[in-house]
Order: C-alpha cells, then sequence, then structure tokens
C-alpha cells in the first residue's frame, strides 16, 4: 500500500517521458551538430563527433531523392551509401550515371547519427526513411527551412502553415517508422512570429508521439545574420515537458559550454549548433577540454575524415572555403586546387599526400591534379637516371664505361611520393566524383542491414 502511494506521489511529481526506443537515442543534455545541406556531410560529421558533438544531424535529404535508393557498401571504407540514378528531367546525355544521395558511417556514426528528411506527403515521407532507419538512431523532419526550394513543394517553413499536414507526416512516421524500427522521430521548427501560434503548434506536435523537437529561435522569415529571438523558448520547452518530449534550443549557439548554459538558463534538454561548427567543428571541445583549435589543426583532421570517406571533392572544397582563410598564401593555393593532392600539397600536409593521391585516382581526379603530375614526371625522371645508372653499372663490370660520378639531384631531392607504391584500385566512373567498385555485383544491396554492420576497412595508401 506504501510502495502503491509513493509512486503514485512520484508520478505526480516527475514530469512523463516519451519512452526512448531501443534503437533511438534520447536528446536530454546533448549538444549536437546540425543539419546543413552541403555542409554537414560525412566528413563535417565525423569531426564534430571526434571534437565532441554528442550526436548529429545529417543533411536535410529529400524524401523523393531517397525513396527508390539502393543501399550498398563501399567495399573499400565500409561506408553506407544509398545511390541512385537521378531522372536526369528527360535529358539523356547523361543517363545512367549513378549518384550518391546519402552517406553514413556505420561504425563511428553509430548511434548518434539522425537522418533529417525534406518532405511534404506522409506516404512519401515513410517510403523514404523506411530505407535508412535501419542505419540510423533516428529520423527529423525539417519543418523550419525558408528556402523557395523547400517551401515551393510544400517542405521545409510552408509545413508551419499546414499544421494538419506536419501532424499526419509525424504520426505516419512514428507508426510505420519510428515503432517498427524502434528509432525516435523528432521535428526541427522556427518560432512564428506570434508566440501564440508557436503555442498552439507545438501543442499538436508534442502529441504525434515524436521523443525531440527542436526551435530554431528565428521566425521563417529571419535571416541568418539577425540575432536568434528567444523570449518564446521557455513557453515551447514547458509545453514540451509536459509531454514529455525532449526540447532542443537552435540559433547562435557558440559552442558545447554555451549550450550547456543556455540548457540551464532556458530550461531546455539539449542545444544545436549549425553556423559555429561550420566554421570550426572544434566548438564542440569545452574550455576545459582546451577549448577551440587553430585552424590548421582542424583542416588537417577534415582532410584526413573527407579522404577516409571518399567525399565528393567539389563537397569538401566547399567547406574548406570556409575553414581555411583566403588571405593566406596557402588558402589562395588551396582554393585554386583541383584534387585532394592538390589541396594537401598547398597546405602542406605531406603526410596525407598517398592517401590523397589513392583517393583522388578513385575519384577520377589525379588528370585534374599537378601535385601528381609533378611527381609522376619526377618520378619518370629518376627512373631514366636508374636506368642510366644500372645500364652504366653493367657496362663497367663487363670493363666499359665508368661510374656515374655523384647522386644526381633528380634522385635525392625526390619527394616522399613515389606513385608506383601507390595501389591503383580497379573502378569504372559513373558520375562526376563519384565511382563505383567493378565488383558492383558483390556489393549489398539489401535494404535495411542494420545489424550486419560491415567491419570497418581503413584506407592506406
Ligand atoms: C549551410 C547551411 C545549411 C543548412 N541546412 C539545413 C538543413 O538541411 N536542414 C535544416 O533544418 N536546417 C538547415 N540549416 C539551418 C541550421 O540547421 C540552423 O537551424 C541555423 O543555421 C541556425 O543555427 P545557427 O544560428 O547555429 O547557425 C542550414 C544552415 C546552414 C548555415
Amino acid at each position: 500500500m506504501l510502495r502503491f502511494l509513493r509512486s503514485a506521489m512520484a508520478s505526480l511529481t516527475t514530469p512523463p517521458r516519451v519512452p526512448i526506443p531501443a534503437n533511438g537515442v534520447d536528446y536530454r543534455g546533448k549538444v549536437v551538430l546540425a543539419p546543413m545541406v552541403r555542409s554537414g556531410e560525412l566528413p563535417s560529421r565525423l569531426i564534430a563527433l571526434k571534437y565532441g558533438a554528442d550526436l548529429v544531424w545529417g543533411p536535410e535529404t529529400i524524401d523523393r531523392a531517397m525513396a527508390g535508393a539502393v543501399r550498398r557498401v563501399n567495399p573499400r571504407n565500409g561506408t553506407i551509401e544509398f545511390t541512385r540514378i537521378p531522372s536526369n528531367g528527360g535529358r539523356t546525355e547523361k543517363a545512367g550515371q549513378e549518384s550518391v544521395i546519402y552517406r553514413l558511417d556505420p561504425v563511428r556514426e553509430k548511434g548518434k547519427l539522425i537522418y533529417q528528411i525534406g518532405t511534404a506527403t506522409p506516404e512519401i515521407a515513410v517510403e523514404a526513411a523506411k530505407l535508412v532507419a535501419g542505419d540510423v538512431a533516428g529520423i527529423d523532419v525539417n519543418s523550419g527551412c525558408p528556402k523557395p526550394f523547400s517551401t515551393s513543394g510544400g517542405m521545409g517553413a510552408a509545413l508551419l502553415k499546414t499544421p494538419d499536414k506536419l501532424v499526419a507526416i509525424l504520426e505516419a512516421l512514428v507508426k510505420e517508422v519510428g515503432t517498427p524500427f524502434q528509432i525516435g522521430i523528432s521535428v526541427k521548427i522556427r518560432i512564428l512570429k506570434d508566440p501564440e501560434e508557436t503555442r498552439a503548434l507545438v501543442t499538436r506536435l508534442v502529441k504525434t508521439g515524436i521523443t525531440g523537437l527542436t526551435v530554431h529561435c528565428r521566425t521563417p522569415p529571419m535571416r541568418p545574420r539577425e540575432r536568434a529571438i528567444r523570449d518564446q523558448v521557455r513557453m515551447i520547452a514547458d509545453i514540451c515537458h509536459e509531454a514529455g518530449v525532449a526540447c532542443v534550443i537552435n540559433g547562435d549557439v557558440a559552442s558545447k559550454d554555451d549550450g550547456h548554459a543556455l540548457m540551464k538558463e532556458f530550461g531546455v534538454d539539449g542545444a544545436m549548433i549549425a553556423t559555429a561548427a561550420e566554421a570550426n567543428p572544434s566548438c564542440f571541445r569545452t574550455e576545459a577540454e582546451g577549448g577551440l583549435l587553430p585552424w590548421k589543426e582542424v583542416v588537417h583532421e577534415y582532410i584526413k575524415f573527407c579522404l577516409e570517406s571518399e567525399n565528393r571533392f567539389g563537397n569538401s572544397k566547399y567547406l574548406l572555403n570556409i575553414l581555411v582563410p583566403g588571405k593566406l598564401q596557402e588558402g589562395k593555393l588551396a582554393k585554386a586546387a583541383r584534387s585532394y593532392a592538390d589541396t594537401c600539397h598547398a597546405l602542406g600536409f605531406e603526410d596525407l599526400l598517398p592517401l590523397a593521391m589513392h583517393v583522388d585516382d578513385i575519384l577520377n581526379l589525379s588528370d585534374k591534379s599537378v601535385t601528381t603530375k609533378d611527381l609522376q614526371a619526377e618520378h619518370t625522371r629518376s627512373k631514366a637516371v636508374q636506368n642510366a645508372m644500372e645500364n652504366n653499372e653493367s657496362a663497367r663490370a663487363a670493363g666499359g664505361a665508368s661510374r656515374v660520378k655523384s647522386t644526381s639531384p633528380a634522385v635525392s631531392a625526390g619527394g616522399p611520393i613515389r606513385t608506383n607504391s601507390i595501389p591503383a584500385p580497379t573502378k569504372t566512373i559513373v558520375s562526376e566524383g563519384t565511382v563505383m567498385p567493378e565488383a558492383e555485383t558483390q556489393v549489398d544491396v539489401s535494404v535495411p542491414a542494420p545489424e550486419a554492420a560491415p567491419q570497418k576497412q581503413e584506407l592506406t595508401a
């Protein structure tokens, strides 16, 4: 009787909590990397995790792009790639070329990756989410993007004006993806100008079965440079807590320490960082851990992750343009680079050159690489000198010409790379920057097969 009374009392005082599914993750107490199209690809997520991000959101991926994709394991590095052949809008010149829609690391992102979906239709959202649900810890619905490419299709911030549709999407995802796959479903919204409208919306959203709600503290028309407005946060957090849903604050969160301070100040459960992490992902290191690292150290790590992920070079360059100070000479050279080898050379990362040349080869960038051409020319020159020496040696042994006098600069001044020491992977080019292994039939295309996470194969040069 006493025990019953105690538990009844406890349930009156303890706020309810939506249960976290077995393969899901609780957003409480976490400082996380925000979803960012272009800036949130696999290497950015891996570096954020390395520096201390508790969870990482992938870039918004439109449901129609994902639905119909094929899941496969990249045999060289163990990453999981979702690929498809674009419809191409009727054009034929590039027909048949495959593109990677989404790439994740089943080992290093295990239990930490939230897949963000762009959608305006419950059925397509479910179809797309099912493909990836076995490989991620949660699915998040983007209901905050104000860009026309999103809103024109009724997605992103447009969903804030069609709450019935947004609720239907979340309920469908909870029932048909969250429950069977045992992962959490969440939503990311912006505040509305009228706090009462925000209140009405959030009150409906938290009843859909979601486990988390992120609030970007800007209204849809606000530009990224405008200061985040935080006067609705406490109200939103209270509504979330009454329903047992975790509330994550976003907008001008500068660092992990700042995220924790905001959790305390506004009573929210988690904090999400976008632009500060884009500029320097070491913002996830606390002051106690040493805080922000110098750009060069960060960029070295970032390039390493790009190489290990075989990240599309154009995408890596996009973020490098943000990470590397453009005013420095090495920054200018890095910006002009057309291959990973050139980038490493420009930045003085000679230790990464063998791997860079290997990945350039896989991504079909070697032909564009000045560094590779220089090294190959040097190699050819030194080979010629070596041949000449050997010929001379044989001639001398046979009583002919005398020995070559001294070591040629072409032999002694060689760089750290010998192109003939770089394994040449067999490959078939399928699209710009994307390469398919020749043994495609051996590639795992089962969807989904999360438990059968592949062994990670580290790339070696
Ligand atoms: C390059 C970039 C891409 C973004 N892409 C997405 C996205 O895919 N999905 C999304 O919900 N928000 C996206 N956002 C918005 C951020 O997730 C975040 O809500 C916003 O930048 C505010 O956070 P901040 O003040 O820390 O930058 C993007 C922001 C940036 C800068």
